[in-house]
């Protein structure tokens, strides 16, 4: 007893040891979580997101095979070499906004495959030699937003991938501070942004010829800009946005531009005459941005650009611009696209465009026009317009009268009340329209006209409330329409016909209309916002959505809160739904047939639907399900999850009900999940959650999600505990070591008394010879063979005249057996126990004759005791029971051990009459040699 109690001590340590080892190695991540639906849906992709989490270090249990890390807006304040080891398949790091001030050289070495590294928002002061040494695929380098003064020579000599490094908001100041990246040969872009440069003097000994196609120099304080050689020939991309003071531009030679294509120029702090010479030098471009100008632009400065014969686009953004006449575009003549958003504009002259009439996209967006300006009607190549937020009140039949070639009109966000047939009845190529968020109160026949080549109409945030029969009639190539809004429609039974292409609908309703989606043979995503006026709306008793056998995604989405009714067959005919996402539609409970129609459907999310319960027949149609999400209910149990079968769902969210104790068992039942969110649970840390809280850690295939960040609320005095902390090895030995021990301790306590009882009352030290005996003769035993006796005869005196008038003569004298026994074949003056234990083991079997008597003699039991060692020992069937008389079971039920032999082995009963039989069984069980008898034989 003693060894199996330190054994248990032992297994128990190596448990709670395993148990340490394993709160390191778990699955769930301690502070961070694996993303089920990664931003970058890169299949392989293993995303680790770990962002604003108060992270003071990084975490060291991210996955080896992770490929994307987000550790941004924490608290790290140091990047070690050892942080980042073994990461060998990460492809995108982001580290931006924490507390950095130091980076390990080698830090990244082992990064083979990082893409791009985002370090903005964080306190170094320096770049050193070694700090990206290992980033060989480095494309995108960010350093925004630091404080940078100094990079060393060799700081980017690594990277031989790197096309971009934003060293932007830091505190650079002079051209030497950057050579090192001027230098990078592979370098494409480089935004030196918001830093202390004055004085730039670009020559060959200092950049050399560099590679670099984008150059951005905003928002320094500079003085100078001197470019004496042709170091950049390579550059497109110029920018000098919202610089502080005026600069000297001093370009030696205009070739040196001569492949600049981009130039951004904005702010008045640069005076009209720099302007004017970085004009007159860049007279390659193509794009030009002057915003936020002002006074430079109305001072002719468009005039200026305009020399430029290569310039096709210019953004005047910003300049508030009030009124636009002819003058200003004069000498554009080869713009095709102008953007003026966010100007002041009020109106234009008929003819401001005239100078312009290849312009092919025109942005007046943000700004103060009343009217569509006549003077659109002159650009007959106009491709795209966008006129949002202005406030436009009404739309003439003449606006875009000459707009033939038109694609794409927005006329979102103005206060267009009203809609006439004949607006857009030109407009036969146009594809996109967006007329939301204005004020018109019916769509009318607006429609009716030939639109056939539209695709997209976005019709939301109006005053409407009716859709009318035919209203969309003739737009047979449309396949997006979008009539959300704040107020539900009244749908007309044909209100949709004529949509033969449309795919995607989104609109609000208050019933289910009967029918009214039947006209929609192409869709494939139906969002629907009820907004439901009654208190309880029943659904009609024909399934609305029969007809939509190609609809994949159902969003029904309840606005303001109110009892619908769900007949069990709203689904009926979706066969091929994928995605059915309901926000607050289903009320407390679900019937169980509701998914019987859609066994396709692989996400589904049943979110704020008060569901306290759920049937699991609901589930078992879904053999596809992969996603389901019930957060935000008020479960309390997981039980239909055990019978649901759901044997593909990947992704489980429970968080935000109201669940207490959770069972781990059901989870079983689910052999395929990997991502469960049980957050916002009122968990208790509790041994009832001791399974759970184990498999959480222990298991190698789900990830819990937040999980080490799940805190308790019961029982009160752990309020506030993170339940994957919670000691349930306290629990492990309350309940199931405590078992066992007590067991334990009983069972020995019992096996000793007994022991004692039987023992040590009369012969303690005959125990112990016996057992010395016993060991003995087990060591011995192998020398034995053969034996000398085939039977030792154990009987008590009582009944030695049964044994010598009986036995004796028919064994030995009819059936020709050798027996021993003790009155004549112990050795004379040899420990009584020896000769016993010889005896056993020099016979083949050993025979007890058990009457009263014998169970009553300690001697006799002794020998029944030693033989069954032997049987065990050996495994042989050596011991012959010969019952003299009916013993009552409490005497028998003392021995134990006997009792059961007695249920197993060879047992004869002598019998009143029929006694050659009995000698016949007598002669068989001895004759028995090897192998285990359990047979009985009676
Ligand atoms: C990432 O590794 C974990 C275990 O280390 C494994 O379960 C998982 O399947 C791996 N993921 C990918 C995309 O290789
Ligand atoms: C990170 O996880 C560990 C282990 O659960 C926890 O002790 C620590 O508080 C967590 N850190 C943060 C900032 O949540
Ligand atoms: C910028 O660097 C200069 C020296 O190069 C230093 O004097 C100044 O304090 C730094 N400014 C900031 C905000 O770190
Ligand atoms: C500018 O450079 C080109 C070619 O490098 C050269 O032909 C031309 O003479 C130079 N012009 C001036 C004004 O130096
Ligand atoms: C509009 O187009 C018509 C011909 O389709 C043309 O006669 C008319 O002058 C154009 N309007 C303007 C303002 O250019
Ligand atoms: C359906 O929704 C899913 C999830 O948002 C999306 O990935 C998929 O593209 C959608 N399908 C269609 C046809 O819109």
């Amino acid at each position: 007893m003693p060894a199996t109690g330190s054994w248990s001590l032992l297994l128990l340590s190596l448990l709670f040891w395993s148990l340490r080892l394993d709160l390191s190695l778990s699955f769930s991540l301690k502070n961070c979580t694996i993303s089920y639906f990664p931003a970058d849906a890169n299949a392989n992709g293993v995303a680790v997101e770990c962002s604003s989490r108060k992270l003071a270090v990084i975490p060291n249990d991210v996955p080896r095979n992770t490929t994307s890390l987000d550790l941004s807006m924490n608290r790290i304040v140091r990047i070690s070499t050892v942080d980042l080891r073994g990461l060998f398949k990460l492809k995108d790091a982001q580290f931006h906004n924490n507390w950095i001030s130091h980076i390990d050289d080698r830090a990244f070495k082992d990064l083979k495959d990082l893409n791009n590294l985002d370090i903005a928002g964080n306190k170094l002061t320096e770049l050193t030699d070694d700090m990206f040494e290992g980033l060989t695929r480095l494309e995108t380098l960010v350093l925004n937003d630091n404080q940078i003064s100094s990079i060393s020579s060799g700081a980017f000599q690594h990277l031989l991938s790197v096309r971009l490094i934003e060293l932007g908001e830091n505190n650079l100041t002079q051209i030497s501070d950057v050579v090192p990246a001027f230098k990078v040969p592979t370098l494409k872009t480089l935004q030196l942004e918001f830093n202390n440069f004055e004085s730039l003097e670009f020559d060959s000994l200092s950049v050399g010829s560099s590679s670099l196609t984008s150059l951005d120099l905003s928002i320094n304080p500079l003085t100078r800009f001197s470019l004496k050689e042709d170091v950049f020939p390579h550059l497109q991309n110029l920018g000098f946005d919202e610089c502080f003071q005026d600069m000297k531009w001093e370009v030696a030679n205009k070739t040196f531009l001569r492949s600049l294509d981009r130039l951004t120029l904005s702010g008045t702090s640069i005076s009209f005459k720099t302007y004017k010479e970085m004009l007159q030098t860049t007279d390659n471009i193509q794009n030009l941005v002057m915003a936020n100008m002002d006074i430079w632009v109305k001072s002719d400065l468009v005039s200026i650009a305009c020399q430029i014969s290569s310039l096709s686009s210019m953004f005047l953004t910003g300049n508030n611009l009030g009124f636009l006449n002819r003058h200003m575009l004069h000498s554009c003549s080869g713009l095709t696209k102008l953007n003026l958003f966010l100007n002041q504009l009020t109106g234009m002259s008929e003819d401001a465009f005239q100078p312009t009439p290849l312009l092919r996209v025109l942005l007046l967006s943000s700004n103060r026009l009343t009217e569509v300006p006549a003077a659109l009607l002159t650009l007959s190549s106009l491709e795209k317009l966008d006129l949002s937020s202005n406030f436009i009140t009404q739309l003439r039949c003449s606006d875009f009268h000459n707009l033939t070639r038109l694609l794409s009109i927005n006329l979102q966000l103005n206060r267009i009340f009203s809609l006439k047939p004949c607006v857009f009845q030109n407009l036969q190529d146009l594809k996109q329209l967006y007329i939301g968020q204005n004020s018109f109160f019916i769509v009318g026949d607006c429609f009716k006209v030939h639109l056939w080549k539209l695709e997209s109409l976005d019709l939301s945030m109006n005053e409407m409330t009716t859709i009318q029969e035919g209203d969309f009639a003739t737009l047979s190539s449309l396949q997006d329409l979008i009539l959300l809004s704040d107020k539900s429609y009244r749908v007309a039974h044909g209100a949709f016909r004529g949509l033969d292409s449309l795919q995607t609908l989104s609109l609000n309703l208050a019933f289910f209309p009967n029918e009214v989606f039947s006209w929609l043979p192409s869709l494939e995503t139906l969002n629907i916002h009820l907004i439901l006026t009654v208190d309880d709306v029943t659904v009609n008793d024909n399934p609305p959505f029969s007809n939509l056998s190609r609809l994949t995604n159902l969003t029904i989405k309840v606005v303001n809160i109110c009892r619908v009714l769900i007949t069990p067959n709203l689904l009926s005919g979706l066969k091929s739904l994928q995605y059915f996402w309901t926000d607050a539609f289903f009320t407390g409970s679900l019937h169980p047939d509701t998914f019987k129609y859609t066994p396709r459907l692989r996400s589904l999310k049943i979110i704020r639907s008060n569901l306290l319960e759920l049937s699991p027949e609901l589930f078992r149609p879904l053999k596809n399900l992969k996603e389901l999400d019930l957060s935000n209910n008020k479960l309390r149990s997981l039980g239909f999850l055990a019978e649901a079968t759901l044997s593909t769902l990947n992704f489980l969210n429970l968080s935000e009900n109201e669940l207490l104790v959770i069972n781990e068992t059901v989870f079983h039942s689910l052999p395929v999940l990997t991502y469960l969110d049980l957050s916002e649970n009122p968990l208790a840390c509790e041994c009832s959650n001791s399974g759970f809280i184990r498999w959480a850690i222990e298991n190698n295939q789900t990830q819990i999600a937040h999980g080490h960040g799940y805190t308790c609320v019961f029982p009160v005095s752990q309020g506030g505990n993170r339940l994957l902390e919670f000691d349930v090895l306290s629990c492990w030995v309350d309940v199931q070591f405590l078992c066992f021990l007590s067991t334990a301790v009983l069972v020995s306590l019992v096996l000793l008394s007994s022991f004692v009882h039987r023992f040590l009352r009369f012969h303690l030290t005959y125990a112990y010879h016996v057992f010395l005996a016993f060991l003995y003769h087990k060591r011995r035993r192998k020398n034995i063979a053969p034996h000398r006796y085939d039977a030792f005869v154990s009987y008590n005196m009582q009944d030695e005249a049964w044994v010598y008038e009986e036995l004796v003569p028919e064994l030995e004298g009819q059936q020709g057996w050798k027996l021993c026994l003790h009155h004549r074949d112990f050795e004379p003056g040899r420990p009584i126990v020896e000769n016993i234990t010889d005896a056993i083991y020099s016979s083949r079997k050993t025979i007890c004759v058990i009457s009263q008597h014998y169970l009553q003699s300690e001697w006799c039991s002794r020998e029944i005791q030693m033989a069954s060692f032997r049987l065990f020992d050996e495994h042989r069937d050596v011991l012959i029971l010969l019952f003299m008389e009916d013993v009552p079971g409490h005497l028998l039920g003392a021995y134990h051990r006997m009792r059961s032999l007695v249920k197993r082995h060879s047992y004869l009963s002598w019998p009143r009459s029929a006694r050659t039989i009995f000698w016949q069984n007598v002669q068989r069980a001895l004759g028995t040699t090897e192998a285990t008898n359990t047979g009985r034989v009676a």
